[in-house]
């Protein structure tokens, strides 16, 4: 879910409904805002589904003008998403709004409790018990401030509340407890979201909130404490991009722009790393290179397509670091007993800094006295404090749902911590790290050169928009890339694809293969000669039983040109990077078709960009 909150000077109302437009790519189930007016009148508005309908509803009704408000966005967990769900709830009496995000577990026992103490509750929601949990709190005195850490205390879960009452029309309250939300730092007038984007526009001045903290905002300033009411300390930051980086800048959606974006993102992700010796600097990582010469494993976890780039990592790290390797849904990882040890290096990898699963297996992992090294792209997140280092991936603000400039961005930083672990430790490969990392630099430029070729992608995907289903091969990091181009296709395209291991076709999948289904195989370089030839015998199998070959090879490969149907070809680089090239067709293939199919690509039904519950 978004959320936002604004106390100064503007029209609240307007500051609100623009934070909630930049952050509708957390949720897009309903919308809704309450405003506080100076008299201290509160009011309300929600709808269900996109924040196009309340805007309308707004426009119809306006509410009164005032310069206190919070607003949200909301991706449902408790309740259908409809009207009554929506965000704000309030009080019985009306006179407390509450916004939420995340999983209130106890909620059951405190609504009983509640009900049987004659509050009428109006929706099916967890967030709802917190507003008449205030209320019975502010009843006995205390400010708003007070009543929320009165009800934190007794709430169990994850979650991001914000609050306002009619009697303190001056005052925004905050509370987080594993779920995120920061503050925005103006002149007179103070922002909270759970991120940067709701308030970029207005102040760069960024404050991050800790665990289990409470922050009353005031136009005159911002409070942090403890549950429990004692001082805390917050890290202030400035936020290094600004708001044209979240606009569409004349793209039609954001997933396109981001694509574009990619070769940028991908020298950003590089700048100032390789340094003049040609040799890797990431002092950055806060991992001693002592620490890192006494790994003896690596474990990955991630979910979605930060999974596929952890997939792409363990080749890598094998190859160049010799170091095992493991990948784990970060899902599936907490809830089973993973060998780990001092010298277990677990790489999180998350674009958001806040997906609840792979939080929890950092926690799972730091438990057990591993070391745990973050790939994240917001600074600011959950995720960075959490582990014991950070790589950052410079990608920018990633804004379509479905992740594109981001993965690219997480490949080049897990290639660089490969590198740097050979390097480090001092590997066989010694020539071929140090000629990597320069070829590493070398990547902006291919994946530009991939951007300009894609219009006979665009076509054959449009040729495509009504194909039953579409199939993705691929062998050693090709087929990560299958699974990636899969993915993307079912979440934008509402399409049934599956990616493969081509060497796994003849032991079940190659039973789908009917005449004219669209299969799409991705083929390493030819200096691979053994995955290379396995694979083109891969297509003629597919092709002999009728499917229609669509082959991703690098230019020049004329031994897959006889049985591509379709050929896309990319520039040739070593087999580890391919996946740059390799990918980006499959992310406009994806995108195009959908688009064709007449879906919003920026906000696929049912998703949510970062997922803050488990
Ligand atoms: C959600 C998104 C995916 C994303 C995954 C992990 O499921 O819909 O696109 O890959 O979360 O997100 P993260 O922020 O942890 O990379």
């Amino acid at each position: 879910c978004g959320i936002v909150g604004y106390v100064g000077s503007r029209p609240a109302l307007d500051v609100v409904v623009e934070g909630l437009a930049r952050l509708e790519y957390r949720g897009y189930d309903s919308a809704g805002v309450a405003l506080l007016a100076e008299d201290g009148t509160l009011a309300t508005a929600k709808r269900a589904g996109k924040l196009v309908n309340l805007r309308e509803a707004l426009a119809e009704e306006p509410p009164p003008a005032g310069t206190l408000g919070m607003g949200h966005t909301r991706w449902a967990t408790h309740g259908a998403p409809n009207d009554r769900n929506a965000h704000p709830h309030t009080d019985c009496g009306g006179t407390i709004a509450v916004i939420h995000n995340g999983i209130i577990e106890n909620f059951a026992a405190l609504r009983a409790e509640l009900e049987e103490g004659g509050h009428k509750l109006a929706s099916d929601t967890d967030t709802e018990t917190v507003a008449h949990l205030l209320e019975d709190e502010l009843k006995s005195g205390g400010t708003l401030a007070d009543a929320m850490r009165a009800v934190c205390r007794r709430l169990e879960g994850a979650f991001t509340l914000v609050a306002v009452h009619a009697g303190d029309p001056d005052l925004v309250v905050g509370a987080r407890r594993n779920s995120p939300l920061v503050v925005g730092v103006g002149d007179g007038e103070n922002f909270l979201a759970s991120d940067v984007a709701a308030f970029i526009e207005h102040t760069r001045d960024a404050l991050e909130l800790g665990q289990d903290q409470v922050v009353e905002l005031r136009p005159s300033g911002v409070t942090v404490t403890d549950f429990d009411g004692a001082p805390a300390t917050v890290r202030e930051y400035h936020v290094d991009w600004d708001v044209s980086a979240a606009e569409k800048g004349g793209y039609d959606y954001f997933m396109l722009k981001e694509i574009a974006e990619q070769p940028r993102a991908v020298a950003d992700t590089l700048l100032g790393r390789i340094g003049a010796d040609g040799r890797l600097s990431l002092d950055e990582m806060r991992i001693s290179d002592q620490a890192l010469r006494e790994v003896d494993k690596v474990v990955i976890v991630a979910c979605g397509t930060a999974n596929h780039a952890g997939l792409i990592a363990k080749y890598a790290i094998e190859h160049w670091a010799g170091l095992p390797c493991e990948v784990e849904l970060a899902h599936e990882f907490r809830y089973r007993d993973p060998i780990l040890s001092r010298n277990t290096l677990v790489i999180a990898i998350s674009q958001s800094g806040e997906t609840m699963d792979t939080l929890m297996a950092v926690r799972h992992a730091r438990e057990q006295h591993a070391k745990v090294l973050g790939v994240c792209n917001v600074n600011g997140s959950t995720l960075p404090r959490e582990c014991d280092g950070v790589l950052y991936t410079h990608a920018g603000p990633e804004i379509a749902v479905a992740s594109t400039k981001a993965f690219l961005t997480q490949l080049v930083a897990v290639y660089l911590i490969a590198l740097y672990l050979a390097q480090v430790r001092g590997t066989k490969w010694g020539d071929e790290v140090f000629a990597m990392i320069q070829l590493l630099a070398q990547m902006p430029d291919k994946v530009e050169k991939v951007l300009e070729t894609m219009g006979p992608v665009r076509d054959l995907a449009r040729s495509l928009a009504d194909a039953p289903s579409v199939l993705f091969l691929g062998r050693h990091v090709g087929f990560p890339v299958a699974l990636e181009g899969a993915l993307k296709l079912k979440e934008l395209a509402y399409m049934h694809a599956e990616g493969f291991a081509a060497g796994e076709l003849k032991h079940g999948p190659i039973a789908l293969i009917e005449e004219g289904l669209p299969v799409i195989v991705v083929v390493p370089p030819r200096a691979r000669a053994v995955l290379h030839d396995k694979i083109v015998s891969n297509i003629q199998e597919i092709r002999a039983r009728g499917a229609r070959t669509i082959v991703i090879a690098e230019e020049g490969d004329d031994a897959v040109r006889p049985y591509a149907d379709t050929l896309i070809e990319v520039p040739a680089v070593p087999t580890l990077l391919q996946p740059l090239v390799t990918t980006v067709p499959l992310q406009v293939f994806a995108c195009e078709l959908a688009t064709a199919k007449g879906h919003d690509v920026d906000q696929p039904r049912n998703l949510a960009k970062s997922v803050t519950v488990e």
